[in-house]
């Protein structure tokens, strides 16, 4: 009988603590800039749906989650291996070039080929607005100080 009675306790306590788990797995995934990013957001509550984030931060967590493994944290890639972004001429140039070998693996004058004997992945599952985030954090990282890229410039890159 005592036992029934804690056993019940019991897996009304689990039954909270999943629910709990599940929310705040939902905000971990978006990324821990999004909980620093929520806070600072008026009515943004545990509750509600996670807002997107913003294109600095975006630009950041797409880097991070799809070019460190070979570019690094620092953007100085590894020698003879994988290219350094650090003061690049494609990131640092016109943003069509760059955003047409992202995207699409169109090669530039910039990056004549036999460089590497290693490839890279394409990217054009990303849309305009998390392209231009992306590329803007390439070239306003590492040293590096181009100019934002928007999301219209990507639309135009790609229409050519
Ligand atoms: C699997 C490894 C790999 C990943 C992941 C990768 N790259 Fe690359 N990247 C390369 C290689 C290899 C080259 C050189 C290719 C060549 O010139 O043939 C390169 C070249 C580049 C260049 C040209 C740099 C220069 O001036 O030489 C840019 C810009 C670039 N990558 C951006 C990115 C971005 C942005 C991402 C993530 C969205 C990314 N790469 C992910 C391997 C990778």
């Amino acid at each position: 009988m005592g036992a029934r009675v804690s056993r019940g306790g019991n897996s009304g306590r689990v039954a909270v603590l999943t629910h709990r788990g599940a929310s705040a797995s939902g905000i971990m995934f978006a990324g821990g800039a999004m909980l620093a990013g929520c806070a600072m957001l008026v009515g943004c509550s545990p509750g509600a749906a996670p807002l997107p984030l913003a294109p600095v931060q975006r630009g950041e967590q797409i880097y991070a989650g799809n070019c460190v493994p070979c570019h690094q944290p620092d953007g100085h890639g590894i020698a003879h291996v994988y290219p350094a972004l650090a003061g690049s001429v494609l990131v640092n140039g016109e943003v069509a070039p760059l955003a047409r070998w992202v995207l699409k693996g169109e090669r530039s004058a910039a990056i004549p080929e036999g460089r590497y004997t290693t490839r890279m992945p394409q990217y054009g599952w990303l849309n305009d607005a998390d392209a231009a985030a992306l590329l803007t954090h390439l070239r306003s990282h590492f040293g590096n100080t181009a100019g934002a890229v928007q999301a219209a410039d990507i639309a135009r890159a790609m229409s050519r």
